[in-house]
């Protein structure tokens, strides 16, 4: 591989998506040992020989990392893609992190968005939950942004409902919640910075098409 070669530089967001688009990566022959040392304190991670870096952040910071750049590709929730709204391509749905982005609450709370109450809505995500009541349902709410646990919103009389991801359900179950409308679906997709995407097309295409070609293959070995 030629010296000249620059470094294709990959932001991962921390924690289990990481994991999961490390397996991933593997599975096409990209490797990155240095960050399976989970005593590193390092922050960047290099395969020489393919010339590739690594880095881990917060998941909404991914799509700045690849806005301006100084990541070329990243892995991240569709939900962080929709809440940044950045200038990045979203390239593939990698398929893992499979969950819904939903407006929950206690059942009685139903009523309150049939008739279009002016109603308190709590969620991590307030541009998304904007847009879904404002342009999608035309109905004028007051969002509260938080910033996790936001379950506890409706059971303590913060908000009437909420706009948050759903995975398993149990989180609503175990605290006498509900899903009362869905949003949309939400899985791990792999974005990309718009200039590289130029500058770097054969390298990150050839990454893109590796991937779902090993998507595409029967699912004996693994589940998506
Ligand atoms: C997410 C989400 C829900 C929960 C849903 O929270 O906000 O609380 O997972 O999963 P379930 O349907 O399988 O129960 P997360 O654990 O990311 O933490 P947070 O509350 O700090 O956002």
């Amino acid at each position: 591989m030629s010296n000249k070669m620059r470094y294709l530089t990959f932001a991962l967001t921390k924690g289990r998506l990481a994991n999961k688009t490390l397996e991933k990566l593997e599975q096409i022959g990209i490797t990155c040992e240095e960050m399976k040392d989970k005593e590193s304190r390092k922050l960047i991670f290099v395969n020489e020989e393919l010339k590739l870096k690594f880095f881990l952040a917060k998941g909404p910071d991914v799509p700045t990392y690849v806005e301006y750049g100084a990541a070329d590709i990243g892995v991240v929730g569709k939900d962080t893609i929709l809440e940044e709204n950045r200038k990045i391509y979203e390239v593939l749905d990698l398929g893992f992190g499979a969950c819904r982005m939903c407006v929950c609450g206690p059942g009685y709370a139903r009523d309150l968005l049939n008739h279009h109450e002016m109603i308190r809505v709590a969620s991590k995500y307030p541009n998304i939950a904007r847009d879904y009541f404002h342009n999608i349902k035309h109905q004028t709410v007051d969002i509260i942004k938080l910033n996790g646990s936001i379950e506890l919103a409706p059971i303590v009389g913060l908000s009437e409902v909420i706009v948050d991801i759903v995975e398993t359900g149990s989180t609503l179950r175990e605290n006498g919640l509900e899903v009362l409308e869905e949003i949309c679906p939400l899985s791990a997709r792999m974005v990309v910075n718009q200039v590289s995407m130029r500058m770097e097309s054969r390298r990150i295409k050839e990454i893109i098409e590796k991937l779902k070609n090993r998507m595409n293959l029967p699912q004996t070995a693994e589940r998506l």
